[in-house]
């Protein structure tokens, strides 16, 4: 067992959450709702990142929330803050290692769509990795051939799908295609994207999704909308824009997971 997980294993004090989620823009207050809640500060567990993006808080909270244990992530290793695109690797192969076995991803991301705008919720149906990269460079042994035509789990999905109807919450579908960031892109580069199959770009996500599938986890993604992708309308991106508009969509996506995590169906 490796210190992580032996130190995150003690630090839950029993608690045997099999699903986890890792909170990006907008979603960091759903913390506040976990009951029974124990705090671990990502710099208590060896190899957990130390995000330095302002808006990101790193810590793991693990409870009761809508009903079931859950293990939520405040606060992610972006590629674009070191250039590791596997920075996360080692908090999820701890979370693995506690049992976890379904890993419910969010991010704040622009829209190729003039419908989906802010505030707007899309769940990824598949990914584009344009940043070159790869989270399992170095990685020796065969597992690194890792089978994405599946990516993002069937049942997963529909659980979303389902909580979206009940909750009466527009859904949008579509594609995300991962920039590396940190510049946002140019208009040319989304136009391009937009030929290519993408609806939504972003800077999180692809690198997690794929370790999360090394590792066998079962995993699902959703975007909230903060704006309109590059060149789409008179107004250049920000930083600023981003946090101020997560909170919208951000609630919309809180109110669909508190749904699906309440659904008894998704233990099957
Ligand atoms: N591009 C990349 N990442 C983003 C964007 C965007 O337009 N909005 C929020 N995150």
């Amino acid at each position: 067992m490796t210190d992580a997980i032996a130190q995150l294993t003690e630090r839950l004090e029993g608690r045997m959450p099999k699903v986890a989620l890792v909170l990006g823009s907008g979603l960091g207050g759903l913390v506040d709702e976990v009951e029974n809640a124990v705090r671990i500060p990502y710099g208590d567990l060896p190899g957990f990142p130390q995000s330095g993006v302002t808006g990101h808080a790193g810590q793991i909270v693990a409870g009761d929330f809508a009903g079931r244990q859950v293990l939520m992530l405040a606060g992610r290793a972006h590629y674009y803050e070191h250039g590791n695109a596997a920075a996360m690797r080692p908090a999820l192969e701890a979370l693995a290692g506690i049992g976890i076995d379904k890993l419910l991803l969010t991010n704040a991301a622009g829209s190729l769509r003039e419908e989906m705008g802010p505030g707007s919720v899309m769940l990824i149906t598949d990914h584009i990795n344009f940043s070159g990269t790869n989270p399992l460079f170095g990685e020796p042994t065969d597992r690194r051939f890792v089978g994405l035509t599946e990516a993002y789990d069937a049942g997963l999905r529909a659980a979303i799908e389902r909580a979206a109807e009940v909750t009466g919450i527009e859904l949008h579908k579509g594609v995300y295609m991962w920039f590396s960031g940190p510049s946002f892109e140019t208009p040319a580069e989304i136009r391009m994207a937009r030929i290519m199959g993408a609806d939504a770009v972003g800077m999180s996500t692809v690198p997690e999704v794929i370790l999360a599938r090394f590792l066998g986890l079962r995993v699902a993604a959703c975007s909230v909308v903060t704006n309109l992708a590059a060149g789409m309308t008179g107004n250049e991106l920000s930083h600023e824009e981003t946090k101020d508009m997560a909170p919208l969509g951000g609630k919309r996506l809180a109110t669909i997971f508190r749904a699906m995590l309440a659904d008894e169906a998704l233990d099957g």
